[in-house]
C-alpha cells in the first residue's frame, strides 16, 4: 500500500513543522501529542502494521519507526531550544547588578539596660568591688526581716511585694537587691566590698515603675569606715558615669537598714538644673538610696557593731538608663520592639 508510505512522509513533514514552529514547552508537547505521542498519527500507523500485506509490512514498520525516532529527537532538540531561550530571558529579567553594596547579616547587640548594668559594673570593679549573686526568690527573712523590717511594721509598705505561695508561706519575688547584703555577710568577714546586680520585682506599672527591673546594690564593710567614704565613692561613680562635671547632691531619707540614711540627686540630665517636667520643677533627679549599715543589721550576721561599720547604696539600672538616653516611658524598655531597641 503506497499510500502509507506518502501518508507517513507527508506526517513526517507536517510534525517536523509543527515542532520548528513550536514557541513554548506547551506548543512542543501538542505536536508531539499529535504526530507522535502514544496516540499519535504514526503511532497509529504502527499499530495498524501488522494488518498491512506481509510484503509491505516490513517497509512501513521500518519507515514508521524511523520517522517517529526522527520526530522524537527534533523534539528533544527543540525542548532544549527553548528551554534555553526561557533561561536567558528570566537571566535577563533578573539581572544582578554586582556592583550594588550586600545584604549582611543583622548582628543584634545587648539591651540598653544590660549595657548600662554592664557599665556599672565595670566602674565599681574599678573602685575595688567584687561582685556577688543572690537568688530572685527570696525567704522573707532575707528581703525584709533581716534589714530591719520586723513583721508588720509599716516600713514594708514601701515596697509592693509578689508573695509566693509555699507550704512555709516565706517567700518572696525579691523586691530588691538588698537581701544579697544580708548573704554576703553571712558567708565572708570584712573587709566586704561588693555589688549585687539583679533582677527585683515590685506590683507597681506605671511610665516610671516596671513590675520587674533591676538594681545593682553595694556594701562596703571595714573598720573606721564614715559617711566621707559613702560619698566620695557615690560621688566618683557619678563623675565616671555621667561625666565629671555633673552636680551631685545628698539629702537626707529613710531606710530600716541603714542609719542615717541618704537619697543622692543628680542634676536634671533633661533641663541642666533650670526645672522641667521629667524633674518636677526641682533640677534634681534621684539616682540612688544609700546609708551607713544599721548595727541592728550586723546584728542579724554577727559582725561586732564596735569592731565594725558599713555603708550600702542601692540603684535602679532602668532609671541610670532613661536618664542617660533621655528615655521618657520605662516601658518601652521592656515591649522589644526592633526599632527602639536598635536606636543603642
Ligand atoms: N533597697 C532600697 C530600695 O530598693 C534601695 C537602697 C537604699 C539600698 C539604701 C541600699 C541602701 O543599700 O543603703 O528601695
Amino acid at each position: 500500500m503506497p499510500g502509507t508510505s506518502e501518508q507517513i512522509t507527508r506526517l513526517r513533514e507536517e510534525g517536523m513543522a509543527a515542532i520548528a514552529a513550536a514557541r513554548s514547552e506547551s506548543d512542543l508537547l501538542d505536536a508531539k501529542g499529535r504526530f507522535f505521542g502514544k496516540k499519535g498519527a504514526v503511532s497509529g500507523i504502527l499499530k495498524g502494521v501488522a494488518a498491512l500485506p506481509v510484503e509491505e509490512r516490513k517497509a512501513v514498520g521500518e519507515l514508521a519507526n524511523r520517522t517517529r525516532a526522527e520526530l522524537e529527537s527534533a523534539f528533544d532538540a527543540r525542548l532544549a531550544g527553548i528551554r534555553d531561550q526561557e533561561r536567558h530571558r528570566s537571566e535577563g529579567r533578573e539581572r544582578i547588578d554586582v556592583t550594588l553594596p550586600g545584604r549582611g547579616p543583622m548582628p543584634g547587640h545587648r539591651h540598653p539596660v544590660s549595657q548600662t548594668m554592664s557599665e556599672i559594673i565595670s566602674v565599681f570593679r574599678r573602685l575595688g568591688f567584687s561582685v556577688q549573686g543572690g537568688p530572685d526568690v527570696e525567704k522573707d527573712y532575707y528581703n525584709f526581716e533581716a534589714l530591719n523590717f520586723p513583721p508588720e511594721h509599716p516600713a514594708r509598705d514601701m515596697q509592693d511585694t509578689f508573695y509566693v505561695e509555699s507550704a512555709a508561706g516565706d517567700l518572696v519575688l525579691r523586691t530588691h537587691t538588698s537581701p544579697v547584703q544580708i548573704r554576703t555577710m553571712e558567708r565572708m568577714k570584712p573587709p566586704v566590698r561588693i555589688i549585687a546586680p539583679g533582677t527585683v520585682y515590685r506590683s507597681d506599672s506605671d511610665i516610671t515603675h516596671s513590675p520587674m527591673f533591676h538594681q545593682v546594690e553595694g556594701l562596703a564593710v571595714d573598720r573606721d569606715i564614715t559617711m566621707a567614704d559613702l560619698k566620695g565613692l557615690l560621688t566618683e561613680f557619678c563623675r565616671m558615669t555621667f561625666g565629671p562635671t555633673k552636680p551631685v547632691r545628698f539629702r537626707p531619707s529613710y531606710f530600716p537598714f541603714t542609719e542615717p540614711s541618704a537619697e543622692m540627686d543628680i542634676q536634671c540630665v533633661i533641663c541642666g538644673g533650670s526645672g522641667c517636667r521629667v524633674c518636677k520643677e526641682s533640677g534634681w533627679l534621684e539616682i540612688l538610696g544609700a546609708g551607713m549599715v544599721d548595727p541592728t543589721v550586723f546584728g542579724f550576721v554577727g559582725y561586732d557593731p564596735e569592731e565594725y561599720s558599713g555603708f550600702a547604696f542601692g540603684m535602679g539600672i532602668e532609671r541610670i538608663a532613661m536618664l542617660r538616653h533621655g528615655i521618657s516611658d520605662i516601658r518601652l524598655l521592656f515591649e522589644n520592639d526592633i526599632r527602639f531597641l536598635s536606636q543603642f
